[in-house]
Order: structure tokens, then C-alpha cells, then sequence
């Protein structure tokens, strides 16, 4: 069988056409390993523009308090420890109405209940912006 240089170049074609899809494929894989591998981190910004706390935060679809307490900064979850409600800010502390318990600003610890406190993720500063991981 012989081929024209028409041919040669529809053939040529098509390969690097397979050999292009098969690297974006790869690629998309990697890709998608790589965003998975980081998706606990979230840049919330640079640290100078954060100047009041408790700071709502929304990531994605869920809400957190940035709060600068005695051991930095952490991200506390606005889902209620007991029972999953949602825990709001009530000026000198959060609250939860479902049943009333209340966490202090700094640590997210309950203050008028059982030992408990929100959920909370460490922040850490990295090049001068605030780094929370939610992993
Ligand atoms: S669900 Fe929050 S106090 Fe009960």
C-alpha cells in the first residue's frame, strides 16, 4: 500500500491529534490529583487585610469564624458540635439557638455546657497570607 503525502500528513495528523489527547488526558489526571492533594488548603488572603475577629468566612458552601485567639489563628466551624445546628455570632461569643450552648471567641470552647468546642482548623501565615487546612 502506498501512501500520498496527503495521506501522510492526515495520519500525522491524526497521531499527534491521539498523542495530544492522550497527554491532555494524562494531564487532566494529574491535574485532578494535584487539585484533590490541595484542596484541604485555602488562601484566605493576605493576613493585613484581616483586622477584625471574628471574621465569617465562606468556603465553598460552608461558613467558618477566622478567629486570632492565644494560639493563632484558627478556623471554627459554624456547625454546632452537638448537634449540628448552625452556631452564630452573638457579639461577645457564638451561639447556637437550638439549644443554647455558647463558645467563647477565641478557641471555640463551650462556656455554658459540657466540655465541647467547635470544630476548628489550624490557619498558619505563609508569605505573608493566611493558609487555612482543612484536612
Ligand atoms: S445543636 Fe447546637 S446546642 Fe444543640
Amino acid at each position: 500500500m502506498s501512501y500520498t503525502a496527503f495521506d501522510f500528513h492526515e495520519n500525522t495528523e491524526k497521531a499527534r491529534s491521539k498523542n495530544t489527547s492522550q497527554r491532555n488526558s494524562v494531564r487532566g489526571v494529574f491535574l485532578l490529583a494535584m487539585s484533590i492533594q490541595q484542596d484541604t488548603e485555602f488562601d484566605l488572603g493576605p493576613e493585613i487585610s484581616f483586622t477584625k475577629f471574628p471574621k465569617l468566612i465562606t468556603l465553598g458552601e460552608e461558613h467558618y469564624y477566622l478567629v486570632n485567639g492565644k494560639k493563632g489563628y484558627l478556623l471554627l466551624s459554624t456547625i454546632c458540635p452537638h448537634q449540628g445546628a448552625r452556631v452564630s455570632d452573638e457579639g461577645k461569643a457564638f451561639m447556637c439557638r437550638d439549644h443554647g450552648w455558647r463558645f467563647e471567641h477565641t478557641q471555640g470552647e463551650c462556656v455554658n455546657g459540657p466540655r465541647s468546642r467547635m470544630f476548628s482548623f489550624p490557619v498558619t501565615v505563609q508569605d505573608g497570607h493566611l493558609i487555612a487546612d482543612l484536612a
